[in-house]
């Protein structure tokens, strides 16, 4: 099936995992350790990845090109030994399928030239788009990178959550408050929602495209969801998380991370999703007492610990491992790893959880 890489062939013969663990844990079901991978682990730390960079114009030349993109998505599988590989691309490739272009500005971030705070300034997002057509790309990079992992680990797909994608589509640019994505709730709530609804359309299109192209499991990334009050959020953010659950249903393994909504992780539990995700402000045991057992939690070592010894990485690591009180669990940082932190010191964090011993 590998040999003639026809699309067809490759999604109708799913290829045997021989490390399933992460979607055990997803599931609920029985494990002889915990699986652990990193957000953001495609990239940014390997000099690996940043050789293979270097040979292209820059970050969106490598989401773009589909055999670039694959193979830095199978590094951190080789080099660090993850459960786990995630599709290397981006979340602002929604808007950009959109209409919206952006940049990648170096050491700054992204860039957009146009964006959306009125009415008027709807009329720069497409309607009714050919998802397969603008983000075929990220369907093929997901083809190759299966048939180069040849089953090792599962792959897992992605997309921003919609009040994410709002904040940057509305903002043009990062920000430390998105006061700009938070007055529009204000002073137009009718034209954010119209947005939001668009962006979900989309983003279930594409969700569910990524799993026909082979992604055995996917993360919805709310980087901006603690910016909102509990309200706001359960109107403008968990309610369209919700349409993107329940449209795809657990097909594949669902997890929410939902950054700094420490007051809506209940609410986030009772999805239609398996795994949801933590922060490092989030309290393990806490979150357990309120959710119970029927979800699995992802996290949430705090990616600064990993700046520290590596007896120190791995006694916050075991400490961490020591609050869980049964198998649902998935190990990562709280957030994406940091740039600069020393491969080094990812490795001690993966070794501590593999060779953790499970008391449950
Ligand atoms: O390893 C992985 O997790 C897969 C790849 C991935 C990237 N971005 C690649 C990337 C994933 C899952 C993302 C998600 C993403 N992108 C989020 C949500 C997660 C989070 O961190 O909160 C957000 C908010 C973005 C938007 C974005 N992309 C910003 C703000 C930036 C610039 C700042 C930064 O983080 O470096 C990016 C660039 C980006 N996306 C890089 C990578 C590897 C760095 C580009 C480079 O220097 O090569």
């Amino acid at each position: 099936m590998v040999i003639n890489g026809s699309k067809e062939i490759l999604s109708l013969c799913p290829m045997k995992l021989k490390n399933d663990l992460i979607l055990r844990a997803a599931n609920g079901q029985d494990i002889e350790r915990y699986p652990v991978w990193l957000m953001r682990q495609a990239g940014r730390i390997l000099p690996e990845y940043r050789e293979v960079r270097a040979k292209l114009s820059g970050f969106k030349e490598l989401v773009e090109t589909p055999e670039r993109a694959a193979e830095v998505t199978v590094q951190p599988v080789d080099l660090l030994n993850v459960d786990a590989a995630i599709i290397f691309s981006d979340i602002l490739v929604v808007p950009e399928a959109m209409g919206l272009q952006y940049q990648m500005i170096e050491q700054k971030g992204p860039w957009f030239e146009r964006t959306i705070r009125s009415r008027e300034q709807l009329n720069f997002i497409d309607k009714n788009i050919d998802v397969a057509d603008r983000l075929g790309y990220v369907f093929e990079a997901i083809r190759i990178t299966n048939r180069e992992l040849s089953g090792r680990v599962p792959l897992i797909g992605f997309a921003g959550a919609p009040w994410t994608i709002l904040c940057y589509m509305v903002e043009g640019r990062g920000s430390k408050t998105f006061s700009e994505s938070r007055k529009l709730l204000y002073t137009d709530p009718d034209l954010a929602h119209e947005l939001l609804g668009r962006i979900t359309d989309v983003t279930i299109q594409y969700l569910k495209a990524q799993v026909e192209a082979g992604a055995h499991m996917l993360q919805l990334f709310d980087s901006w969801a603690g910016i909102l009050g509990t309200e706001q959020y359960a109107e403008f953010g968990l309610k369209y998380i919700e349409k993107i659950a329940e449209a795809l249903d657990q097909q594949v393994p669902l997890t929410v991370f939902s950054k700094g909504a420490i007051t809506s992780v209940g609410a986030i539990a009772k999805l239609n999703c398996n795994t949801v995700g933590l922060d490092w402000n989030m309290d393990i045991p806490e979150v357990r007492k309120e959710i119970g057992e029927s979800r699995t939690l992802q996290g949430n070592l705090d990616p600064c610990a990993l700046y520290a010894a590596h007896a120190e990485v791995e006694r916050l690591t075991k400490k961490m491992l020591d609050t869980f009180s049964s198998k649902r669990h998935i190990v990562n940082l709280g957030h994406g790893v940091y740039p600069d932190i020393d491969p080094e010191k990812v490795k001690t964090f993966i070794k501590t959880v593999k060779d953790y011993e499970l008391r449950f």
